[in-house]
């Protein structure tokens, strides 16, 4: 299971997901963007190559499609050893994991994703693996029962998560290396766009690519999407070529707004403003009234919004700011009181 894709919980990659694999970056060079975490993991690497020891245990954590699976491959490949890739979800119980260490060779890395949907049971078999690189086993039962250490190769965990709040302490702790994956800025999208353009074979010129960057999130993976549907409608409503009117189109047609808001964004801020007075309304409402799971909202809505300043986390719930009333037009209610937000 050395090299199966994102989520080996999801079934069939779709086409696609293929198409992103064949796009993903191979090494830090390749890679745009994240010039902080770069920079530290090419010291981690250096590091650790000139120890002649396996890397430290990494732990990535940041909104999805930032780049964590690939940063993941790229320190394998960099470190030129094997990856073994699973997810927490995926190792139901503490005898699934210890056969998963059984089998790696010193210096292997092993990829868990979703770091924070390990079961307590499995967490506490990692803990001593990470630490000692032991794995205690119990043998037997009832007062005959004895537990037997077993010495296990020197590994590396590269661990993945979009919560790290939700990652337990003690797990937290035994990882060396902590990165967050911040989105990137405009011109770092440009440049992604434009090289999966070229390597996609889609002549697109730069305005058109413009357009996509901007509504892209500051995420490879939606800038990978939109490019896509881009180059589809670039086939079938123009020349093939991803001109700028091209891309605005095709985006209108997706209702991807000028600020990359999509359906699902401006239901969550039409919710809170226009059913909830703007807020503070909890999580779990929100998510209830537009029929939508509050992980997807949590993971995937929130932290853009957060980010363009549109919402805003406060104890009570969340509220819409005055700037998100402005993007979707709908007047502020206090700002004729005089009242600021
Ligand atoms: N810096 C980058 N340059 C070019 N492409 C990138 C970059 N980062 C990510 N990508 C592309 O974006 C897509 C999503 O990246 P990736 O799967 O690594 O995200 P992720 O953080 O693991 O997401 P999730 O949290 O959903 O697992 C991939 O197809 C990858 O090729
Ligand atoms: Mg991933």
């Amino acid at each position: 299971m050395s090299d199966t894709p994102d989520r080996p919980t999801s079934p069939e990659p779709k086409p696609d997901d293929r198409l992103d694999h064949a796009l993903r970056p191979r090494s830090l060079d390749e890679l745009i963007g994240q010039g902080n975490v770069k920079e530290n993991l090419r010291i981690l690497i250096a590091a650790a190559r000139h120890r002649k020891e396996a890397l430290d245990h990494v732990l990535f954590y940041g909104p999805p499609g930032l780049g964590k699976t690939t940063l993941s491959h790229i320190l394998a490949n960099e470190m030129g050893v094997n990856l073994k890739v699973t997810a927490g979800p995926a190792i139901e119980r503490a005898g699934d994991l210890a056969a998963i260490l059984t089998n790696l060779r010193a210096g292997d890395m092993l990829f868990i994703d979703e770091v924070h949907r390990l079961g307590r049971a499995v967490e506490e078999v990692l803990y001593p693996a990470m630490e000692d690189f032991a794995l205690d086993i119990v043998i037997g039962k009832g007062p005959s029962a004895r537990s037997i250490r077993l010495k296990l190769p020197r590994f590396t965990v590269i661990g993945a998560t979009t919560r790290l709040a939700l990652v337990t302490a003690p797990l937290r702790a035994r990882f060396g290396a902590v990165y967050r994956l911040e989105y990137y800025d405009l011109s770092a999208m440009e440049e992604i766009i434009t090289r999966a353009a070229e390597k996609l074979n889609v002549p697109a010129e730069t305005a058109g690519i413009l357009e996509l960057a901007r509504r892209a999130r500051g995420t490879p993976r939606v800038a990978l999407r939109l490019l896509r549907r881009a180059r589809d409608y670039a086939q079938v409503r123009g020349e093939g070529t991803i001109t700028q009117e091209i891309a605005v189109q095709a985006m209108e047609l997706l209702n991807v707004d000028a600020l990359g808001l999509d359906d699902m964004d401006r239901r969550v801020l039409r919710t809170i403003i226009e059913k909830y007075n703007g807020g503070p309304v909890g999580l779990s409402t929100i998510a209830a009234s537009i029929s939508e799971e509050p992980d997807t909202i949590m993971d995937v809505v929130e932290p853009y919004l957060l980010q363009l300043g549109f919402l805003e986390r406060t104890s009570q719930g969340r509220m819409a700011t005055r700037r998100a009333y402005e993007h979707l037009g709908i007047p502020h209610p206090q700002a004729e009181q005089g009242r600021l937000l």
